[in-house]
């Protein structure tokens, strides 16, 4: 008989802009974790669908959008391989405002789109 190989565990940094953060682990199974955006999807399909990370092209690494950090590097998350078996720690961008959980701030100020009642910035 063989043993199935041991689940990744992801301890993700979690929190909304201006609340403080708090981190949960997600077991994911290996079959589910191609890449890390692809364990944060199964996440959110089959744990927690209120996980939230941002990509666009699902694996091509061609929006540039997944960027975020896995286990202190900056990384996109399309690319990033993950150890069965391991430990690992994921968290949002460092030096860019927290949207929420692993969404930050990416565009640039004049690009971002404004709620009509927001001061537009200048
Ligand atoms: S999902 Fe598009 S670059 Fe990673």
């Amino acid at each position: 008989m063989t043993s199935s190989p041991a689940p990744i565990r992801l301890r993700i940094q979690r929190a909304s802009a201006g609340s403080p953060a708090r981190e949960e682990e997600f077991e994911v199974p290996p079959e589910g974790a191609a890449s890390l955006l692809d364990a944060l999807r199964w996440i959110r399909i089959h744990r927690d669908d209120t996980l939230a990370f941002r990509y666009a092209c699902i694996n091509a690494n061609a929006c540039k959008e997944c960027m975020m950090r896995l286990d202190g590097k900056v990384v996109y998350a399309c690319l990033a391989k993950l150890q069965p078996g391991a430990v690992h720690t994921v968290a949002p961008l460092p030096n860019k405002p927290l949207v929420r959980d692993l969404i930050t701030e990416i565009a640039p100020p004049k690009e971002r789109l404004f709620a009509g009642d927001d001061e537009e910035e200048e």
